[in-house]
Formats: structure tokens, C-alpha cells, sequence
């Protein structure tokens, strides 16, 4: 036996229980209560839990995006991502007008060759799915890239119309593959922003203003219409607003194969952010945007008793230095996202399991092992059993939490939880069997993650 993690409390999305773990060529090979078998290596979980690496299905790194690039590239983000707990994650590999998929691919691959510190997969964004594209999505499922994200928001750059969309949500139920959506309204999001600037109005607020909360309804009801009509699965990412819950709910109600994530920023910020002094406002602004609060107990509701699957973490950060500053003029110029990948474990533990919104298991089923069934990387990933890979997180309740830029590993220069407080410290972390976080420190090396081959879509949360 390689490692033996002692002593622990082992968790998953079913159960609790006291177990030792043992592992030999980066899998779990053992869960006892007692290992008694001597091992390479021990690590001491006393007092503490041991969890599934967490998986992040949303994240965007290295992404050219309004006018720059995220800050964050696959060395920085997968690094910080480990240092919050996240083992495994999926990028949005976006195709560009005109790019085939296979260049768009070849070009994320690059990104994260030699440099990922946890392992990685893919989704495939695609923007301009002409005749060609269409056929060439079968190639792509073949290539472990088996998700599809489609954007009805960001008119001029990423959006595409209905008629494409329809065609892609066919044309992934026929290659085994899941469409994802980004389900604001573009048409109606343009006409405000013109319209805004038009009387002068230019300050991050505006940013929330010309989104409403109607217009992501609006499109999450269309998307789901629309892979009704193709008999397509559907998941929405990044939901933040209850009325487009309510269009989530309706149509799981009624049977369809519909899911949808939410993030921490929803369920923990509002647009009070956007009022901050000095455009410190800019710092959240994504889309969609963050929402009047009285939407957030609707969304822990939603992650409780299931309407919700996934909390990812929409990780697409931008300094506030040189970057959200693009915008001091205008609020449409300012580049959209915010940083996220390394807070959302501790984050949810604090503010779902220690103030009892959902349980310890909901929580590794909602960042862990749900993710690994929806986007095909279950069994593997997603669970501490034996003959799953050993991502695991030792996770220390006792610990005290405060969240700072000052002390984050993420490669921007602010947090939207600056000063958060809490309990709980991620102790250790293994990917596939090697130790990459111990204590406060990095021991994993780029280029050590491994591109994961996702399975076809199969399963419904
Ligand atoms: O503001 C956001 N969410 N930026 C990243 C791109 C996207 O829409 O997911
Ligand atoms: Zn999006
Ligand atoms: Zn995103």
C-alpha cells in the first residue's frame, strides 16, 4: 500500500462513516474501519473529514474574453483550485468564428499541456455551428469532449440563434452528448445596454440593470421549450434568478431531463455589490448578474431538495488593476466574470452545512459526485470508494477561515468574499494518489493533471 489516510471520517453524497483509506497506484484500494497493513506514507485525518476531491464543471481559464484574457491560466487556476479542495475541473474550450472544432480544441489543449496541476476535461462552446460543425460534434464525443455549451447572451460575440440551438440540442442527443446553456435573452440584454449608455448611464450598476432577472427567465424557458422539441437533456449553468428556477422546476415537475447549476456568488452576494465606491462595483460583474437577495433563499431551497444538481463556480476572474478598469467609461466595456474556483468548498460548507441548509453528504454530492455522473467522469471521479481514484480532501472542521486576497493562490488581485469569515481548513489534498496540498503547502507540479476522456452522456440527475 502507497498511502493510508488514518483516522478520518469518511464522507459521500450517502454516507458517514469512520474509515481508513488506502491507496496503491492512485486508487483506493481499501476503506476499513482499521488498516492495519503497513503503508508507504500516513496521513493523519483525526478530527477531521475526508472527502471526494471536489469537481468544478465551470470554469474558464485563459479565456480571451472582452478584450483580454482571464487571469488565471491552467498553472494558476489548477493550483488554486487545489488549494481550495478541487481536484478535477472542465473547461470551456471556445470555438472562434470560422475555427473548426478540432482547432478550437487543439487550442485549449495547449493551454493546459504541461501545465495543470489537478486533472481536466473539457466542454465544447460552439459559436458558429455551421453545416461542417455540426457533423464534426460526432468526432468530438469520440475525443471525450462530450458536453456542448451554447450561449444566447453576449450578441456579437458568443450568441447564437434559435435555430442553431435547436440544431445543436439534436444533434448532441445523437452523439451522446449534454447541451448546456447559457440562458439569458442577448436580444433584449442589447437593446437595454444601448439604450442605457444612450441616456448617459455608464456605471456598473447598469450592468444589472439591463439583465433582468426576467430576461435569464425568459431564456431558460425557451431552452427548455426548445429541448423539449428535440427530445434533448438540457443544463442550465449558472442560474441565479428564482423565476428562472421556477421554469427549472416546472419542467422537471413534468418529467423532462432537465438540470441546472447555481454558483456561491448567487447564493452569497447581491446587487448591493454593484453600488461599491470608486467602481469597486465592477469587481461582480458577470453575467448573469448578481441578483436582489430575496432570491437567494429560493436558491438554497432549490439546492436542498433538489430542483438544483451542481453548485460549480463560474471561475473567470479579471484584475480589477488594468482589467475590470477597461470599463471606467462604461459598464458594457467591462470584461464579465469574477473569481471563484479556490472559496467554493469552504464556502459551501460554511454557509450550506455549518448554518444547516443542506448536510455534509449534500455537499459532496453537489460539488463532487453528481458532477461526475452528469459529465461522465463517474466512477472514476466523485466518490471515495474503492476503485475510484484517489482525489480525495482531508478537510479540518476546526480550523479558522478568513478569506483574503492578501493570502488566496488565485492570479487576481481581489476576492468578491474579502474578510469572510468561518470554520475549516482544507488539510490535504491527493490527486490520483499523490499528495499536492499538505498543510499550507504545494506539493503537486504542472503538468501533473491529466486530460480526462469524459463518457457519453448518460445520466439524469
Ligand atoms: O460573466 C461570466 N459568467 N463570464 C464567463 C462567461 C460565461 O458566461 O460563463
Ligand atoms: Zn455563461
Ligand atoms: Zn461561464
Amino acid at each position: 500500500m502507497d498511502i493510508k489516510i488514518q483516522g478520518g471520517k469518511v464522507v459521500t453524497a450517502s454516507e458517514t462513516f469512520k474509515a481508513d483509506v488506502g491507496i496503491k497506484n492512485g486508487k483506493i484500494v481499501q476503506l476499513a474501519g482499521k488498516i492495519d497493513q503497513p503503508a508507504g506514507r500516513t496521513i493523519s485525518a483525526q478530527g477531521c473529514f475526508v472527502l471526494p476531491g471536489a469537481i468544478d464543471v465551470h470554469t474558464h481559464l485563459a479565456m480571451p474574453f472582452g478584450g483580454t484574457v482571464s487571469a488565471d491560466d491552467f498553472e494558476t487556476g489548477t493550483r488554486a483550485a487545489a488549494f481550495g479542495g478541487t481536484t478535477s475541473l472542465i473547461d470551456f474550450a471556445i470555438q472562434g468564428k470560422g475555427q473548426s472544432l478540432a482547432q478550437a480544441l487543439e487550442t485549449w489543449h495547449q493551454k493546459a499541456e504541461g501545465k495543470a496541476c489537478i486533472d481536466y476535461g473539457f466542454h465544447l462552446a460552439v459559436t458558429d455551428a455551421t453545416p461542417k460543425v455540426m457533423e464534426e460534434l460526432g468526432q468530438v464525443v469520440k475525443e471525450g469532449v462530450t458536453s456542448f455549451k451554447v450561449f444566447l447572451a453576449y450578441k456579437g460575440s458568443l450568441m447564437i440563434d434559435d435555430g442553431a440551438f435547436f440544431k445543436i440540442l439534436r444533434r448532441a442527443r445523437e452523439v451522446g452528448a449534454l447541451t448546456m446553456l447559457h440562458a439569458e435573452n442577448g436580444e433584449i440584454i442589447d437593446v437595454l445596454i444601448k439604450e442605457a449608455l444612450e441616456a448617459g448611464h455608464t456605471a456598473p450598476i447598469y450592468h444589472a440593470l439591463t439583465r433582468p432577472e426576467e430576461a435569464e427567465a425568459e431564456a431558460t424557458g425557451r431552452g427548455i421549450a426548445l429541448a423539449d422539441m428535440a427530445g434533448a437533456p438540457l443544463y442550465v449553468v449558472h442560474l441565479s434568478a428564482a423565476l428562472a428556477l421556477d421554469q427549472v422546476k416546472m419542467a422537471r415537475e413534468a418529467g423532462l431531463p432537465i438540470m441546472a447549476e447555481t454558483c456561491p456568488q448567487y447564493l452569497l452576494l447581491d446587487i448591493k455589490r454593484y453600488q461599491e465606491p470608486r467602481f469597486k462595483g465592477a469587481k461582480y460583474v458577470m453575467s448573469p448578474p448578481l441578483r436582489d437577495k430575496a432570491n437567494q433563499p429560493f436558491l438554497w431551497d432549490g439546492l436542498a431538495q433538489g430542483d438544483l444538481q451542481v453548485v460549480a463556480t463560474d471561475h473567470c476572474p479579471f484584475n480589477f488593476k488594468g482589467q475590470k478598469e477597461m470599463g471606467k467609461d462604461s459598464f458594457a466595456a467591462i470584461p464579465n466574470g469574477a473569481p471563484g474556483i479556490e472559496h467554493r468548498v469552504l464556502l459551501m460548507y460554511n454557509e450550506g452545512v455549518r448554518k444547516r441548509r443542506f448536510s455534509l453528504n449534500r455537499m459532496v454530492d453537489l460539488l463532487a459526485t453528481t458532477p461526475a455522473k452528469i459529465f461522465g467522469l463517474a466512477p472514476a471521479k466523485g466518490s471515495v470508494a474503492v476503485g475510484a481514484d484517489a482525489d480525495l480532501v482531508v478537510l479540518d472542521p476546526k480550523a479558522d477561515l478568513k478569506i483574503s486576497a492578501r493570502s488566496q493562490h488565485m492570479n487576481v488581485d481581489y476576492t468578491p468574499y474579502e474578510g469572510y469569515t468561518g470554520k475549516g481548513a482544507v488539510a490535504a489534498v491527493l490527486s490520483r494518489g499523490r499528495v499536492i496540498l499538505e498543510g499550507k503547502k504545494f506539493l503537486g507540479q504542472p503538468g501533473q493533471g491529466r486530460f480526462i476522456k469524459r463518457k457519453a452522456f448518460s445520466y439524469v440527475a
